[in-house]
């Protein structure tokens, strides 16, 4: 059966000082909950802290760690990147891959995001998958075309196998850091059509296995209403995953 998640993806914030006492904030207010029962917790920080942000959390209980991104190459003669088999040497589970910002701002395609996910798999990390459509297409209604485009170029190329350690996070760019979050119809309706187009392209088995998270502005307040929904496996959280507090409520909003 599949897991719920709230993973906080930190982005290009926080000084190596920030994220250790924000991490330290965390641990200690999910410490006397019980936190993990139905609910797995990542945080994704910059990359130079996953080790010692990693061996905190190890120390400090059931939270796993997260990158945000990696190279497709194993090893090799790429400076400034870093591979999965690395990451993995650092204790991450998790990769986000395919975010809007990446694709944006470092133009990475689906040829190249196919590369990426097979590094990750390969690596035995899992990846949170990021789609999601700009208001452009949402208000050109196409919306549901552009979904399962990016499904089946970035994801259904995977064997049965592969797509089992995949999570997939829907992020309508539109809601992304803008304050204006989708409504809880509009997330259950875009996540239950990707778990129709994992049926078709897998089978009912993978689709109910999947985990969906939603991402946009998602935050203490609107969370449970949020996970609340059939479809909702829990969240990708950018801006709220900064605050301690808020990112503590995220949590136990399921
Ligand atoms: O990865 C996280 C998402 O991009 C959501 O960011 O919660 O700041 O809108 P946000």
């Amino acid at each position: 059966m599949r897991k719920n998640i709230v993973a906080g993806n930190w982005k290009m914030n926080m000084t190596y000082q920030d994220g250790l006492a924000l991490v330290s904030e965390i641990t200690n207010m999910v410490a006397d909950e019980t936190l993990g029962a139905n609910v797995e917790v990542v945080i994704a920080p910059p990359a130079p802290f996953l080790h010692s942000i990693g061996k905190l959390l190890a120390e400090g209980g059931p939270i796993h760690l997260g990158a945000q991104n990696c190279h497709q190459k194993e090893s090799g003669a790429f400076t400034g990147e870093v591979s999965a088999k690395q990451l993995q040497s650092v204790g991450v589970e998790y990769v986000i891959l395919g975010h809007s910002e990446r694709r944006q701002y470092f133009h990475e395609d689906d040829e190249l995001l196919s590369q990426k996910l097979k590094a990750v798999l390969a690596a035995g990390l899992k990846p949170i998958f990021c789609i999601g459509e700009t208001l452009e297409t949402r208000e050109a209604d196409e919306t549901f075309d552009f979904l399962a485009g990016q499904l089946k170029d970035g994801l259904f190329h995977l064997s049965n196998e592969e797509f089992a350690q995949v999570v997939i996070a829907y992020e309508p760019i539109w809601a992304i850091g803008t304050g204006r979050t989708a409504t809880s119809q509009q997330a259950q309706e875009v996540h239950a059509f990707i778990r129709e187009q994992i049926a078709r392209a897998y089978d009912a088995e993978a689709a109910l296995n999947t985990t969906i998270l939603y991402g946009g502005s998602a935050n203490a307040q609107n969370a449970r209403e949020l996970f609340g929904q059939p479809d909702v496996d829990g969240g990708l959280i950018g801006g709220a995953s900064l605050k301690s507090r808020d990112f503590t409520e995220i949590i136990k909003s399921f």
